[in-house]
């Protein structure tokens, strides 16, 4: 499992048999995954039978009365949310001292699994996640609510509708994040901080985030779609951090040589330290990092005997039959006969 187990106490369900134990009316059936502050099995909803993720937090965190606030107000903020690139939560709840989260079984693999087994992923099927977590992020940061926590792990790759939609991506976690446990001083106690390959700068130095601190981590994972690793890799965490604040980040073109030059300033824009130097929303940057990977394509080549024309060009003339639709809207001149 590549998410970071340190510092959660939770049992194992393999060791302790909460397979086949029911939780609030789910009956679990298997471990997804776990990360620092939590567990995901797989688990059948008996009401209405149907698979979803049950998500339970270590119990450390129900413990703690501004966690407990915090989870249940941001669970309703990501619940309200009703978009198609975010897992969506069917209820949040506490059950036996125990917080619980379920959602939308998502059936596949996070990125963080992806890029291990894959390593980095052509250009095209790059641009098509990273626009599809863009939109995500773009829509909570439209509720005014900021992720602060977008890296691989959270990113859950389904297999899309068709070969033109090969994957359907699902942002994972609102709600949850390391904001939550520090404000509530859960990580001073030398509890889970989770990676650091993609948090902001302003995070870092604990000023107020917004939504482009999303546009940050973003870019960080992009980079690592593209490039196979994180902008910053350091030795320690003191370093990296250092790094995220200080350090420009190497060039994309650098790092795989092959890729169009023109994606080196997007990603250089997108991972500016200071957050108004980046691009105002996810989707902005995504949109210009895949202008600029299919300019370094080969151009088409026009038709020899067709000169490019000059100059901009008037709109086509609708055809006869919708002629009348447009008489008195629009002035044109008559056309000549023939
Ligand atoms: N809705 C879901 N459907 C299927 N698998 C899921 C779902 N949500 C989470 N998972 C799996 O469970 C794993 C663990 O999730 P979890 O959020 O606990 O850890 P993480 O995201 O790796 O780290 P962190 O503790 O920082 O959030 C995920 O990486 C993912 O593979
Ligand atoms: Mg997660």
């Amino acid at each position: 499992m590549p998410g970071a187990t340190r510092g959660t106490d939770l049992p194992a369900g393999r060791d302790t048999g909460l397979l086949g134990k029911k939780i609030a009316g789910y009956l679990v059936q298997g471990e997804l995954g776990r990360g620092g502050m939590a567990v995901v099995y797989r688990a059948r909803d008996l009401r209405l039978d149907r698979t979803v993720a049950l998500k339970l937090l270590a119990p450390e965190l129900a413990r703690n009365d501004t966690f407990r606030k915090r989870f249940a107000h941001e669970s309703k903020v990501a619940a309200a949310i009703d978009h198609p690139h975010i897992v969506p939560v069917f209820e949040a709840g506490e059950t036996e001292g125990v917080l619980y989260i379920a959602m939308r079984y998502v059936p596949g693999q996070d990125l963080r699994a992806v890029l291990d087994r894959e390593g980095p992923l052509p250009p095209a099927k790059a641009a098509r996640i990273a626009v599809q977590v863009a939109s995500a992020l773009d829509a909570a940061h439209a509720h005014d609510l900021v992720h602060r926590d977008v890296k691989p792990g959270n990113i859950l790759v389904a297999e899309g509708t068709d070969s033109e939609h090969p994957e359907h991506v699902y942002l994972a976690d609102f709600g949850l994040t390391k904001k939550s446990l520090s404000l509530t001083g859960i990580t001073t106690v030398g509890q889970f901080v989770g990676t650091l390959d993609y948090v902001a700068p302003e995070q870092i130095a604990g000023r107020p985030v917004d939504g482009r601190c999303d546009v940050y981590s973003l870019g960080c994972v992009v980079f690592e779609t593209l490039t196979g690793a994180p902008p910053f890799r350091r030795d320690d965490d003191m370093a990296l951090l250092w790094a995220h604040q200080y350090d420009p980040p190497p060039r994309l073109s650098a790092e795989r040589p092959g890729l169009p030059e023109a994606a080196d300033a997007v990603l250089a824009k997108a991972l500016a330290k200071a957050p108004e130097e980046r691009y105002g929303t996810c989707l902005e940057f995504v949109f210009a990092l895949r202008t600029a990977l299919e300019s370094g394509r080969p151009a088409v080549a026009a038709p020899a005997a067709a000169p490019a024309p000059q100059g901009p060009q008037p709109p086509p003339e609708p055809p006869r039959w919708a002629q009348p639709v447009f008489r008195g809207i629009v002035e044109r001149p008559e056309r000549s006969p023939g």
